[in-house]
């Protein structure tokens, strides 16, 4: 019989660049991929977290960058072989557990205005619009700036 791994949510390290970088090809266009460096600067730096949801492969990342208020979710992305599964929301849930118990009171992101999955998944975890950014990601591709409070429920 063949076992079944079970997911679960935690600290991403260095050790995991490649797992990552591999995620990021798969799962972004590659005007939009982060670069080796970029990666490992968000899993070095102080004031940066990144949470992992693995089984026996790593499925989804989220990083966070903290300030004394303020939270910025800079990057989330799940396997495309695995989505619609719940990773997505594990990872976010866990993001916000960690950010309530840093003690910040608001969570930000910005997301381009076509990405109907990911908007559809922060509005899911109340997420509201903020803003409007124009050709924030080059000509004719606007960011959404978006946020919630950190605290209280996790899920509308
Ligand atoms: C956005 C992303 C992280 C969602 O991951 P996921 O594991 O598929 O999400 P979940 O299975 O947890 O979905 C949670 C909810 O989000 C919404 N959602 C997710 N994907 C969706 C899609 N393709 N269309 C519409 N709604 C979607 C739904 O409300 C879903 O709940 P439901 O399945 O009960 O309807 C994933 O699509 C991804 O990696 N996209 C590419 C990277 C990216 O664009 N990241 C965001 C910018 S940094």
């Amino acid at each position: 019989m063949t076992a079944i791994a079970t997911l679960s949510t935690g600290p991403a390290g260095l050790g995991d660049l490649d797992a990552i970088l591999g995620l990021e090809r798969a799962g972004f266009p590659a005007s939009e991929q982060w670069s080796r460096t970029s990666w490992q600067s968000e899993l070095a730096g102080e004031s940066l977290r990144v949470l992992a949801a693995r089984d026996d492969l790593l499925r989804g990342v989220i990083a966070l960058r903290f300030g004394p208020d303020v939270c910025d979710l800079d990057r989330i992305v799940v396997d495309p072989q695995q989505r619609r599964q719940g990773i997505g929301r594990s990872l976010l849930a866990s993001g916000l557990e960690l950010a309530a118990t840093r003690g910040v009171q608001e969570m930000i992101l910005e997301v381009r205005t076509d990405n109907a999955a990911a908007i559809a998944l922060y509005r899911a975890y109340g997420f509201a619009q903020l803003a409007v950014r124009g050709d924030y990601y080059g000509p004719g591709r606007d960011a959404m700036i978006m946020g919630r409070p950190v605290g209280g429920d996790d899920h509308e």
